[in-house]
């Protein structure tokens, strides 16, 4: 990933996102506000209020980072390289309509509507770690569901062993997919992947929401999936394709740099970047950094994915 330069946090203490929303509730009904591109130094969104009970035996205890620092400091390349363009131009992406295909080696591919899938599984909150490739990280309350439970609707065939995640082409409403457009050598669309038992794992979460609220333009609306033991680039945003095949895709980071971006990219503080240490993170809203655990901090649940393998190689 391009590093740009150290994020600049000047906002002030952000109020309870709970309180926004039902101060945008009597102002303005519930419809998710998207920012208007080149307003300058974007607002905190006050999307829907999105409900789910939180799954406190899979949530952090720790206190989540400041939802105006998860709104604002984001890497989305479809919207620029710096930090602050997601925020700046999300504006241009339209979440509705919208659908997502699932296909490939499946017995049923079909095609869900977002309303489809809102109604089809019942959503929870999970407070994750998320840890970016960049070395830095921050605690999200996520509202999702189960990648699981999407892909038995599909019932993957005996042939499926990895499965592609496709971002929407468009750059109309993506300028970063434009020619020409400076900072990003992604071939677009973004594409990430995952073995199929990663892929399965009860840990790996379709994403619709976040904070209590409809998932931001900028954090990947209207779906997404967050793999909380990976890098942050495996978490594909804005996804508009699920395909289930036999070989392991080619990802775009992958593609893009294949000496410092693996496939795998499970967190993992013994194996550096080729330009810096994984060892230690900075925390969004921390001032010290803290060391980087192993997995993120889910080795007990998904170490044994990887019994036997050569995490330096397969980094
Ligand atoms: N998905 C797409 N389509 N495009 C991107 O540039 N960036 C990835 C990931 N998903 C990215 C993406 C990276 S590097 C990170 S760290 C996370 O999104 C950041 O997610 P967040 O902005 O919600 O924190």
């Amino acid at each position: 990933m391009l590093i740009k330069r150290a994020g600049r946090f000047t906002w002030s203490d952000v109020t309870d996102p709970r309180c926004l929303l039902s101060r945008r509730a009597l102002l303005a009904g519930a419809a998710a506000v998207a920012l208007a591109p080149g307003q300058g130094r974007a607002a905190t969104p006050r999307g829907a209020p999105l409900g789910a009970a939180r799954n406190a035996a899979l949530s952090l205890a720790e206190p989540p980072t400041k939802l105006e620092h998860a709104t604002t400091y984001n890497n989305f390349y479809e919207f620029g390289v710096d930090k602050d363009d997601p925020a700046r131009l999300a504006g241009s992406l339209r979440t509705r309509p919208w659908s997502v295909r699932v296909e490939g080696l499946v017995r049923t591919p079909r095609t869900f509507d977002i309303e489809e899938v809102l109604r089809l599984f019942p959503l929870e909150e999970r407070v994750y770690a998320l840890r970016c490739v960049e070395a830095w990280s921050m605690v999200i309350p996520w509202i999702g569901f189960p990648l699981a439970s999407l892909l038995k609707r599909v019932e993957p065939t005996g042939s499926a062993r990895f499965v592609e995640f496709t971002t929407l082409l468009d750059p109309k409403q993506f300028p970063g997919q434009r020619p020409g457009f400076f900072g990003s050598s992604l071939d677009w669309p973004y594409v990430e992947g995952l073995r199929l038992d990663e892929a399965l794992h009860p840990l790996t979460l379709v994403t619709v929401g976040m904070y209590g609220q409809v998932l931001p333009n900028q954090n990947g609306a209207p779906i997404r999936v967050v793999v909380p033991w990976k890098y942050g680039f495996k978490s594909a945003k804005s996804i508009v394709r699920i395909r289930l095949v036999r070989e392991q895709p080619a990802t775009s980071w992958a593609k893009a740099n294949p000496r410092e971006y693996g496939f795998y990219s499970n967190v993992n503080p013994a194996v550096s970047h080729p330009r810096w240490s994984q060892a230690t993170e900075r925390r969004i809203g921390e001032f010290r950094r803290r060391p980087t655990l192993p997995f993120n901090g889910y080795g007990d649940q998904v170490a044994s994915l990887y019994a036997g393998m050569d995490l330096r190689r397969h980094y």
